[in-house]
């Protein structure tokens, strides 16, 4: 059975458009990633990433916080939404909000995140950012990616599903390191969708 995704960004979504390539290419007639992206949630209306799903005919939904809205309010309706398209997995790509307990008990051991360092580093948002700051002030050799479950509020902690080394050059600028880091993301988020996927595939022993 094909995966149904559901993927949750804030801003520019090129992890989304990785899933969706994945998604679409097929190597000797099988797909690289048995998957569909059968819809798209933003927090914000001017997401890139939303107008890269809808090039792409997939479903999209913005979900902007209301007024006087408590987190677990905006979180009951973000749930009620992404649960329409019944996903097997949740991929927050990007999507710069905490989920609360309101969200993820709706969604156990279904909800993944990717965040660019690697586990137990750098947690929060600019992680990139502040991995070049410290190695140029020599507190730091490398940083990395990783993919995670999310199955509480802490903040880009969860168990680890994949995770990766990448080398910070002294040539390095801060633009060359993101877009290795980003390069390195959009790897290992299709491994480790690929990891879940085969796992679900697998008949319980
Ligand atoms: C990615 O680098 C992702 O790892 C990061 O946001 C970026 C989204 O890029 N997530 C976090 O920092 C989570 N704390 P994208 O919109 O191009 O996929």
């Amino acid at each position: 059975m094909t995966a149904r995704l559901v993927v949750l960004a804030s801003g520019n979504g090129s992890n989304l458009q990785a899933i969706i390539d994945a998604c679409a290419a097929t190597i000797d007639t099988v797909h690289q990633l048995d998957a569909q992206v059968v819809g798209v949630v933003s927090d914000k209306h001017e997401a890139f990433a939303l107008h890269r799903a809808q090039c792409h005919n997939v479903e999209t939904a913005v979900v902007g916080a209301k007024p006087h809205e408590t987190r677990q309010q905006y979180d009951a309706r973000l749930a009620q939404i992404t649960g329409a398209w019944q996903p097997h997995i949740i991929v927050l790509a990007g999507f710069m909000r905490v989920l609360s307990n309101s969200f993820l008990s709706q969604f156990p051991k279904q909800v993944i995140n990717i965040h660019p360092a690697l586990p137990g580093q750098l947690p929060g948002t600019h992680a990139i950012e502040r991995a070049f700051t410290e190695f140029t002030q020599g507190t730091r050799r490398e940083t990395g990616v990783m993919v995670h479950f999310v199955p509480d509020e802490g903040i880009d902690n969860g168990p680890v599903i994949a995770s990766q080394v990448v080398p910070i050059h002294v040539a390095d600028t801060l633009s060359s390191l993101e877009v290795r880091v980003h390069a390195t993301e959009h790897a290992l988020i299709i491994d480790a969708l690929q990891q879940l996927i085969t796992q679900q595939k697998a008949p319980a022993s």
